[in-house]
């Protein structure tokens, strides 16, 4: 079978940019791309590319290419899975707020939702993908939803999770280090396995595209993510004693990535990872364990997120402690807001956390990213509900300008690995503020020498 029609459900970071990818890579492929959500939908479908929902380098060029030719951004979700042959779910799956499994299990409603949509509207046979990252087995659960309909429609259910890490989507999905199909081992399972691959064989070569029963994909998504998440926790973990010591975390981490058995990738310290997945696919992880009575698996995994949090607060305490146990009143300066550089996404990014413990400490906050609107800061802090939004306004400020935000500031604090943060004046940085003038370096980006040949004091992560 040969796909023509595509409807992937979730305009998100995910599904936004997978597809635009497969649709400028397929230009035989129709590619429509539904939200529910109106705004974001038609932020898509901006002339002004600059206005796109999403930042992501690269996006934009094919987003150009595609959109208006084979890729479309629409509301009309009906419209669109009734005229998808293969339908991709790529909707949140964020981690339980409430009920059984609250704080650690995937909330699935929405995938639920959109599998009871796609029954309702589906009047001819369709391949339905995951695109979400699921727990185990929701393949199942998805399938006995789409099947009670019983208006005689077909469905194949495949798992093809999505490994690309935002900052750098686009060249991840032009040359993914695999690409991973779980699918049913029976003759139309097969079939659908092999319309998918037919897609990707565009432009990934048949060497890495890898297909497995579905419940291997589905366990394969969260354990790369836990095990990323795990070299991330095991360097910061050693940034500490690094820092106890007198070693410096990057030349231990140059010198142990050397190992070709370790490798050199995901060994930066920093002030702790954050992103949409990599602690709500651990907590997940951690309850599937859990389910089985599998307790120790659990705790063993567990123990990455309490690490995480654990370098987030230590980051906050350390400029506690250095400004000499007081923050009230201080004016400190947080350049950097996203979880990672070149993305404006916050989910999770540990620049709320440690924001967040200086604000306990009614220390007086200016935020600076280069990427990060200004409404995005203050709905990251009134999400955590720690204090009032009227007290979050009064202690905060973003500023479009690092200068600015850094003027009379007694402390920096760099949160995100931004290069920019690299190329400033910091000559100027230091003029602008109070003395002693303090730099922390959550990320360990800057110049040691330099910063201190200008006067700040200067605290690096892991060193
Ligand atoms: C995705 C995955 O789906 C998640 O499981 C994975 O772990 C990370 O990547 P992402 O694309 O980052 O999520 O999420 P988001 O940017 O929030 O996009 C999801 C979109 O789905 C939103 O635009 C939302 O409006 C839309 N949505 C949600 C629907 O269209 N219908 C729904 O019922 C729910
Ligand atoms: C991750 C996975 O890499 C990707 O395969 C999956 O599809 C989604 O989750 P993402 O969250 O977009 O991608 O970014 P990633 O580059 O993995 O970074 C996650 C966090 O870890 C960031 O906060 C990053 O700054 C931090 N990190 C990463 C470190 O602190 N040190 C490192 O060495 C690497």
């Amino acid at each position: 079978m040969k796909v023509k029609n595509i409807c992937c459900i979730g305009a998100g970071y995910v599904g936004g940019p997978t597809m635009a990818v497969i649709a400028q890579k397929c230009p035989d492929i129709n590619v429509t791309v539904v939200d529910i959500n109106e705004q974001r939908i038609s932020d898509w479908n901006d002339a002004d590319l600059d206005q796109l929902p999403i930042y992501e380098p690269g996006l934009k060029e094919v987003v150009n290419e595609a959109r208006g030719r084979n890729l479309f951004f629409s509301t009309d979700v009906d419209a669109a899975i009734d005229a998808a042959d293969m339908i991709f779910i790529s909707v949140n799956t964020p981690t339980k707020t409430y009920g059984k499994g609250k704080n650690m299990a995937a909330d699935l409603k929405f995938v639920e939702l959109c599998a009871r949509q796609i029954a309702r509207v589906a009047k001819s046979d369709k391949i339905v993908v995951e695109k979400s990252t699921l727990p185990v087995r929701t393949a199942q659960a998805i399938k006995s939803v789409l099947s009670e309909t019983g208006n005689g429609v077909e469905f194949q259910i495949l798992s093809n999770p999505e490994f690309l890490a935002e900052g750098t989507a686009i060249t991840d999905l032009l040359n993914p280090d695999r690409i991973l199909i779980g699918g049913e081992t029976s003759e139309k399972g097969k079939e659908a396995i092999d319309a998918l691959v037919e897609v990707y064989a565009n432009w990934v070569s048949n060497d890495n595209i890898l297909t497995t029963n579905v419940w291997s994909s589905e366990l394969s998504k969260l354990v790369a993510n836990a095990f990323l998440a795990q070299r991330v926790s095991s360097i910061n973990s050693i940034s500490a004693l690094c820092e106890a010591t007198g070693a410096d975390v990057r030349e231990v981490s140059k010198a142990i990535g050397m190992d070709s058995r370790i490798g050199s990738k995901f060994l930066q310290a920093s002030v702790g990872f954050g992103g949409s997945c990599f602690q709500k696919d651990i907590l997940n992880l951690v309850y599937i364990a859990k389910t089985f009575g599998l307790n120790e698996v659990a705790d063993y995994w567990e123990q990455v997120i309490l690490m995480n949090d654990h370098q987030k607060s230590r980051f906050a305490t350390n400029i506690l402690k250095t400004l000499y146990n007081t923050v009230s009143g201080k004016k400190i300066a947080i350049l950097g807001w996203a979880f990672k550089k070149d993305t404006n996404d916050t989910r999770e990014s540990a620049a709320i956390y440690v924001t967040d413990e200086l604000l306990e400490e009614r220390a007086s906050i200016s935020i600076y990213d280069p990427k990060v609107k200004e409404e995005r800061v203050f709905a990251d802090l009134d999400y955590l509900n720690t204090r009032s939004p009227e007290e979050n306004k009064e202690l905060v400020e973003v500023y479009e300008d690092p200068y600015e935000a850094s003027k009379d500031a007694h402390a920096i604090a760099i949160l995100t690995e931004w290069d920019e943060f690299k190329t400033y004046d910091w000559q100027r940085i230091y003029d602008g503020m109070l003395k002693p003038a303090c730099v922390f370096d959550g990320r360990a980006i800057l110049d040691r020498d330099q910063l201190e040949k200008i006067g700040f004091k200067y605290y690096c992560i892991g060193n």
